[in-house]
């Protein structure tokens, strides 16, 4: 044992959870609210400060990526697929060193692990957490961050991979809870009467948040009228849907749920694949389902039943041969050891 404890000022780790949609997406884009709530899934990432001008980022996804710190590298055709995946964690790891070196990033950089139980790419928020976790963990090399300071440099990052980002993934694996979110406006969280008992199923199809963004974006330019009306039920089924969860209304909630199902069907970022689970959970006992995030393949979330879901699991992984991830929303957000 040494004789007094050293606090390893060298050495930082974070931790930043998953998070599911429950209601709202893409229309919060555009200053609709959403619920969205984080959930016990996380990513891990350790930074060490090292006395070399590069940052290496290495991830358990097998990906490895190594930049300069006394310049920011740009995109381009010299990039590694792992550089250009990589480039928004860099360029935000990148602004932190500048801000603290002290004229001294000739000889300083960072070496960035990151170890995820978050499937990345089925609208559980994995670039979000990884964006908070890793500038949480490298902030703490410098600083003693709060929570504002590393959610306005992970939505920078985030906004790197796609421009329009309304916040809200960043915001709830930040600050953690079931949370009530508008853009820019005032975010509260909401008080669930119990834990909700949900199902997350994976549709095995990966998607691209930016190109359903896009999408939605183009549907929005060429049927603007049709889009306010949508967007006008979104906000009433949010706002029905943070009643029902302080009166602990489950069929009412899971009503609400589907019925934004619907107006996502309308958007066009459903498809057949998405529905025909949405319809299979619905037929089999569950209160409600919908998709969650982007669309276009990713996650339904399924209300179910607390004495179901043993059933459900075993019924919907036989007939889909599909993932299917339990989940609990969890008040912890960010986390720095
Ligand atoms: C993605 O998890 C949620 C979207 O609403 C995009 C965003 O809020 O930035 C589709």
């Amino acid at each position: 044992m040494p004789p007094f404890f050293l606090y390893d000022f060298s050495l930082s780790r974070a931790s930043a959870p998953a998070k599911i949609m429950l209601f709202g997406e893409h229309f919060v884009v555009y200053g609709s609210p959403a619920i969205l709530g984080s959930i016990d899934r996380r990513i891990r990432v350790s930074a060490r400060r090292i006395e070399s001008p590069i940052i290496n980022i290495r991830s358990d996804s097998g990906f490895f990526a190594s930049f300069a710190t006394e310049r920011l590298e740009k995109p381009g055709p010299n990039f590694s697929e792992a550089q250009n995946v990589m480039y928004p964690l860099y360029s935000a790891i990148y602004e932190v060193i500048r801000g603290h070196s002290n004229g001294n990033e000739g000889n300083l950089g960072v070496e960035i692990n990151i170890n995820s139980d978050i499937p990345w790419g089925i609208g559980l928020g994995s670039s979000a957490a990884s964006c908070v976790a890793t500038i949480a963990a490298v902030g703490s090399l410098f600083l003693e961050p709060d929570r504002q300071w590393i959610f306005t440099r992970a939505l920078r990052a985030e906004r790197i991979i796609h421009k329009c980002s309304s916040g809200a993934d960043c915001y709830v694996s930040t600050f953690g809870g079931l949370i009530y979110y508008v853009r820019n406006g005032k975010n509260r969280k909401i008080r669930s009467r119990r834990d909700l008992s949900l199902i997350v199923v994976n549709t095995g199809i990966k998607h691209s948040t930016k190109v359903l963004v896009s999408l939605v974006k183009n549907f929005r330019d060429e049927n603007t009228a049709l889009f306010d009306r949508l967007a006008t039920s979104a906000t009433s089924i949010c706002e029905q849907a943070v009643t029902a969860l302080t009166e602990d209304n489950q069929v009412k909630l899971g009503q609400l749920m589907s019925k934004n199902h619907t107006l996502l069907e309308s958007l066009g970022v459903s498809n057949e694949d998405i529905d025909n689970i949405v319809g299979f959970c619905l037929d089999n006992g569950a209160y409600g389902a919908k998709l969650t995030g982007a669309g276009g393949g990713g996650s339904v979330i399924a209300l179910i039943p607390d004495q179901c879901k043993t059933e459900f699991v075993s019924k919907i992984s036989k007939k889909n041969s599909c993932e299917c991830i339990p989940i609990r929303i969890k008040s912890c957000g960010l986390l720095r050891y």
